[in-house]
């Protein structure tokens, strides 16, 4: 995994959407799967930007959902609700090219295994960006999730409930449940990028970047990574070691 610290949340916007762009121009039908949560908001505002002033043309990339909650498919709180109103209405992202996540699939376990074929179908994933939670995970890949995980239902974390009840009025309304991709869906991807801003996430980022690579924090997974890069700013770098700065510096590799 590379590291790179970043001076502040612009600045990782910034450079997160031009490896989006420049991924697209290498090869425009690339497979690319997108997070949602607050840090890419300003990754898709540059991403919308560089589309109407005719820098980026989406429409032949293939897009895969890296997780959702388990909520009827409009339910504002969904993936696809999420990814329509950041980037798909505003862009010419093909629709039949989406293969977003059913979140309210009748038969889970069969949408799963279909959802693993498709990506197979596409050639696997070009490019997979994402955040961090507070707690680890990857994906909905809560704390426990083996590192050979595939696409499946899961249990929200209490922790997880909890941040994401910044968007509903009470913790109670937040589902239980989520569909995600797995670790090891997310691991067969050919580039990893984790995004992350801010002071809360310093103490995880230090225990992902320095800690133990283990399950029970899965964002660990993508040190075993051959093409991962971690993106933070100063603020989510500030409880780094010295060691940490200066692999970020030089570009090191930072492994298990
Ligand atoms: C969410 C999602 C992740 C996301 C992460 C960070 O719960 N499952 O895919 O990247 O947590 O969210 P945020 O960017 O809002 O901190």
């Amino acid at each position: 995994m590379r590291l790179t610290i970043v001076d502040d949340y612009d600045a990782l916007s910034d450079l997160a959407a031009q490896l989006v762009i420049d991924l697209i121009k290498a090869k425009p039908d690339a497979v690319i799967t997108l997070p949602a949560g607050s840090t890419p908001i300003g990754m898709y505002a540059r991403l919308v930007q560089a589309f109407r002033e005719g820098k980026v043309d989406f429409s032949r990339i293939r897009l895969f959902d890296i997780d959702t909650v388990v909520a009827p498919l409009e339910d504002p709180h969904t993936h696809y609700s999420y990814l329509m109103e950041h980037l798909v209405r505003w862009t010419n992202v093909s629709r039949d090219k989406w293969y977003y996540l059913d979140s309210s699939p009748s038969d889970v376990v069969r949408f799963a295994n279909e959802y693993e074929q498709r990506i197979r179908a596409a050639g696997g994933i070009d490019l997979v960006i994402d955040g961090l939670g507070h707690n680890g995970h990857l994906g909905y890949n809560e704390p426990g999730s083996s590192f050979s995980s595939r696409t499946r239902m899961v249990a929200l974390h209490e922790k997880t409930r909890r941040a994401n009840a910044r968007w509903y009025s009470s913790v109670e309304q937040v589902p239980a449940t989520g569909i995600t991709m797995g670790v090891g869906t997310i691991l067969e991807a050919r580039f990893i990028v984790i995004l992350v801003s801010g002071r809360d996430k310093a103490e995880i980022v230090r225990r992902v970047v320095e800690g133990p690579v283990t399950e029970e924090v899965p964002m660990t997974a993508i040190r075993l990574h051959r093409n991962s890069r971690m993106i933070i700013d100063r603020d989510a770098a500030r409880m780094l070691s010295p060691l940490s700065f200066a692999a970020a510096e030089s570009g090191s590799e930072i492994g298990c």
